[in-house]
């Protein structure tokens, strides 16, 4: 018991979804996407506790919302790695025998409790890094500042990549620990030369990000 923590990055503004408070306090049938991702994670064989990472204004409002659970309330920074950080700090400083770390998005408030374990069991069973991946539908294009494509990588080699990622704690500390910014914590593994792993996605862990995202999250729900 207890040998799992995770941090769920939430300090995001939601710039692209435009709503009028931060995303993570979107509601979506009743329930913001912030309880629904901290939701999945409580779900979890072994979960010793969840650090929400939101922004410094809104520290204490939400600490009051989960003190009755294992959770811990902390301040992010202006990038979604520095705001890992704060939480992994935050993590490893309050349960220091966790062994396994998972990282997930407020935004992806759809996610089944399933993958969420699925990861977890990836990391018992010997890999340090493990990310949900799915094949991506789209052709990919590189295109360069002016817009001009410079390269279409094979399509088949390409995976659209998700969270919960899960990590041994000391791999992603050692990750984080250079400051590096990326747009997900599998790419500061990477270039630390540690293998990561993937599992089978799940398309309901799509990140809700556009307006769009969200009326089909709404429509979802609304069929359960
Ligand atoms: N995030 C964070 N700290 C930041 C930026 C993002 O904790 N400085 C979190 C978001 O709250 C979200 C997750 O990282 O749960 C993924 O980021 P994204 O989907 O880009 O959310 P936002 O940054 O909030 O949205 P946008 O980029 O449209 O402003
Ligand atoms: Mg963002």
């Amino acid at each position: 018991m207890g040998e799992v923590v995770a941090v769920v990055p939430a300090a995001g503004l939601g710039l692209r979804l435009g709503s009028d408070v931060p995303k993570a306090f979107v509601q979506l049938a009743g329930k913001t996407l912030l309880r629904r991702s901290v939701d999945v994670l409580l779900g979890v064989d072994g979960l010793a506790l969840v650090v929400i990472v939101v922004a410094p204004g809104l520290v204490s409002e939400v600490a009051e919302q989960y003190a009755d659970e294992a959770t811990l309330v902390v301040a992010g920074g202006a990038e979604r790695s520095e705001s890992v950080r704060a939480g992994l700090a935050a993590a490893v400083q309050a349960v220091p025998g966790a062994r396994y770390v998972l990282v997930h998005d407020a935004a992806r408030a759809l996610a089944p409790v399933e993958l969420a374990c699925d990861v977890v069991n990836a990391l018992r069973a010997g890999a340090v890094a493990v990310v949900p991946a799915l094949p991506v539908a789209d052709t990919i294009k590189v295109v360069d500042a002016a817009g001009l494509v410079t390269a279409t990588p094979e399509r088949a080699t390409l995976r659209a990549v998700q969270t919960p990622q899960g990590f041994h704690v000391d791999v992603l500390r050692t990750a984080h620990a250079q400051q590096l910014i990326a747009t997900d914590d599998a790419a500061l593994v990477e270039r630390g030369g540690s293998p990561v792993h993937t599992v089978p996605g799940h398309p309901l862990a799509f990140k809700i990000t556009t307006p769009l995202d969200l009326r089909l999250a709404q429509a979802l729900l609304a069929e359960q």
